[in-house]
């Protein structure tokens, strides 16, 4: 088949971008061992056509590796990065993280890695070098493994108030959910935040909601307590409402020396619902919805302004969790584009140690609008396009893919090894 390949790409000779797609690409592709199935050529998405979108089919959905795009005999690629970058930024295109270039000649990978960033992985002036090429879109290296646990639990806290973790919770949500991956948030607040910012209205959440976890009279298996997708937005819900504070004020007084464990067991329980993520939103106080979340959490997450109160409030946090949750960092939020955030940023790295996600979420009125709304910013980025909830709702996904790589992301999307890695 090399030999094949060899003589194939000598005597292709090619006028056009029609010729390669013909003469290269298809047997490219044949000869890396993908089946006509495991291709689209001319991909239609909302934004345009895509030459060839290579993948596999999953759960009757066609889910793509890589894209492949052809560009005309001598064409300069590194000039067409940008359009790759927009290719893979596509919502639709979830899961793709590779970006093939190509004019015939020269072949250029990129990775959109999950940084939020273009890199170029590979340059192949020359695309006999086909062992290298091979080593690097071997589709093995492309396949996610699947997720055994009930997902990852996220508990979102910071015991200042107002600093953003309920629209973090339901942002955050919904940017990985666009990803591709099965979400679920657990309203802990009994001011119901993130059920209404979920368009629900709290008291008509009557039994099916988070208190009945915690009151002898009305328990129920926790996935009977799921409002699936809440908003029209895939993301499911267990809601909460006002009855919170009295039923976890009985709940804390109670003898069961394993109280804060249960929303942690209860959790355990909804493994066959697959969620990749679960996010918990608590109110901002170090009770004993505080413990609930700390045991029940894989990691937190803390929303901050950046604020001197609230980098004070820092140490407190720390006394109150003493290393019983892995903290993944702080997310700076509500923060003013004009404010000049380096001095918190140290002292939250160098006094806390604690990590700070590069992406900060800026102050923005289409962000406190949309969860007044019931929406979440991509919703409203849809509503209206081209505007603020757009760049808002970008930042919201490019830290999305900093919070996926900051938990091991090999359980979720496959880690393509660097070229430096195969060459070795
Ligand atoms: N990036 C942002 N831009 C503009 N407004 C924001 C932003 N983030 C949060 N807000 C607004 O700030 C207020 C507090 O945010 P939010 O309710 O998410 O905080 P919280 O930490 O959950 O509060 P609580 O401690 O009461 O639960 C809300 O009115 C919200 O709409
Ligand atoms: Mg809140």
């Amino acid at each position: 088949m090399k030999d094949f390949w060899q003589s194939q790409i000598e005597l292709a000779e090619c006028f056009s971008e029609g010729d390669i797609r013909t003469k290269i690409i298809v047997p490219l592709l044949h000869y890396l061992g993908y089946k006509p199935e495991n291709w689209r050529q001319e991909y239609n998405t909302d934004k345009g056509l895509l030459d060839f979108v290579i993948g596999q089919t999953q759960d009757n959905q066609f889910q793509p590796f890589f894209l492949l795009e052809v560009k005309s005999p001598k064409s300069t690629l590194a000039l067409y990065a940008h359009q790759m970058e927009y290719w893979l930024k596509q919502p639709n295109l979830k899961k793709a993280r590779y970006g093939v270039l190509t004019n015939g000649s020269e072949l250029i990978i990129y990775e959109y890695s999950l940084d939020g960033h273009l890199h170029k992985i590979a340059d192949f002036a020359n695309l006999r070098n086909l062992d290298n090429i091979g080593l690097l879109l071997d589709k093995k290296l492309f396949v996610a493994e699947e997720s055994q646990n009930c997902g990852k639990v996220i508990s979102i806290y910071n015991n200042k108030g107002g600093v953003g973790k309920t629209t973090l919770s339901i942002n955050m949500a919904a940017a990985l959910q666009e990803y591709g991956y099965k979400v679920l948030i657990i309203d802990l607040d009994a001011q119901a935040n993130s059920t209404l910012g979920l368009g629900i209205y709290p008291p008509n959440t009557q039994d099916r909601n988070i208190i009945s976890l915690f009151t002898e009279k009305h328990q129920q298996p926790i996935e009977k307590l799921i409002w699936k997708n809440a908003n029209g937005n895939n993301i499911d819900l267990i809601p909460s409402n006002i009855n919170l504070y009295s039923a976890l004020s009985e709940f804390s007084k109670s003898e069961n020396s394993r109280r804060e464990h249960l929303l942690k067991e209860r959790i355990q329980s909804l493994k066959q619902e697959n969620y990749d993520f679960i996010f918990i939103d608590t109110p901002p106080s170090m009770d004993i919805t505080f413990e609930l979340a700390i045991t029940a959490g894989d990691y937190l997450l803390v929303p901050s302004d950046l604020k001197p109160f609230s980098i004070y409030g820092l140490s407190h946090l720390l006394q109150g969790t003493k290393n019983r949750i892995q903290i993944l960092g702080v997310v700076g939020n509500n923060v003013d584009l004009a404010v000049n955030v380096s001095k918190p940023l140290a002292q939250i790295r160098n006094e806390y140690k604690l990590n700070i996600f590069e992406q900060i979420i800026h102050n923005r009125n289409c962000v406190a609008q949309c969860t007044g709304q019931g929406i979440t910013i991509f919703q409203m980025e849809k509503q209206k396009k081209g505007n603020a909830s757009s760049v808002a709702a970008g930042e919201f996904r490019v830290l999305a893919r900093q919070l996926l790589s900051s938990i091991e992301g090999k359980n979720y999307i496959a880690q393509a090894p660097t070229l430096e890695y195969l060459m070795a």
